[in-house]
């Protein structure tokens, strides 16, 4: 692989392989998700828990100060809305040559399989690929279900996956399954990592999926509703960081929760 490909993914793994992503690239397509209103307010307290950052262009230039010592994700689809038509209908928002000037440390990109738009989405991540492997930039392919969220079971997630890898993305974010996460991530050939979804009902749900993702070999998180929209968030933050770099089991994680809220 090359220097600066390398260099780039190392950046957004720790030592042990391990990743915790922090998105508030949600206002894409949601506007001013609850308690994302101020981003930079919202991340403060969390980003020293926080591996890098999941964002697009707009928030980071306004929001994020330069000074800012976390490597950053540039999501770089989008252009629909959640009053709009069909969330699938995506296009390239960002150029690769404003990842470069925003030093990124890799990109975002949706794709719809089974959509509508599943042609177009994944000629996104293509052209995004071709592009990138240019400039040793890696690419974390985002498998999305818009608004059906009932799509998520390990038969679609798997060739969700699968295809997002075959088509040369080096990072996969998906989510996780109560059946078949396991045979989610051997059929992808490159690290896949969890997305939260909607609010979870109890932190003790999601101590409990983020644990046994990671069981099944998901080498990490993207996770942020069911932390930045939790009352205790840096609680929440610090115990999911013990389950992804510590090993903590759900009730390890819970008594960090509980001895930090
Ligand atoms: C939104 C995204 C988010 O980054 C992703 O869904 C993770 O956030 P959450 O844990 O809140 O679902 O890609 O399009």
């Amino acid at each position: 692989m090359d220097w600066g490909m390398e260099n780039r993914l190392l950046s957004l793994f720790k030592e042990d392989g391990r990743c915790f992503f922090m998105p508030i690239d949600h206002g894409y397509f949601l506007g001013p998700t609850r308690c994302l209103e101020r981003p930079a307010e919202t991340i403060k307290p969390l980003m020293p828990y926080a591996d890098a950052l999941f964002v697009t262009r707009g928030v980071l230039r306004a929001a994020i100060e330069p000074s800012f010592n976390k490597p950053i994700i540039l999501r770089i689809s989008g252009g629909t809305s959640v009053v709009g038509d069909n969330l699938a209908n995506e296009i390239i928002t960002t150029t690769i040559e404003e990842a470069i000037r925003l030093n990124a440390a890799a990109v975002g990109v949706s794709v719809f399989v089974g959509s509508e738009y599943e042609k177009e989405t994944l000629r996104n991540l293509t052209q995004t690929v071709n592009e990138c492997e240019r400039y040793g930039i890696p690419v974390m392919a985002v498998t999305a279900v818009g608004k059906e969220l009932a799509k998520r079971d390990s038969r679609y997630l798997s060739l969700a996956c699968r295809i997002a890898a075959e088509l040369g993305a080096k990072v996969v974010k998906t989510y996780w399954c109560d059946e078949g996460f396991d045979k989610v991530v051997a059929g992808c050939p490159v690290p896949v990592v969890m997305a939260g979804g909607p609010k979870c009902e109890t932190e003790r749900e999601v101590f409990e999926f983020v644990y046994d993702g990671l069981q099944k070999g998901s080498v990490g998180l993207n996770l942020g509703r069911n932390v930045w929209q939790h009352p205790r968030p840096v609680a929440i933050m610090k115990a999911l960081h013990a389950v992804v770099h510590g090993g903590a089991a759900p009730a390890k994680a819970e008594e960090i929760f509980n001895s930090e809220k």
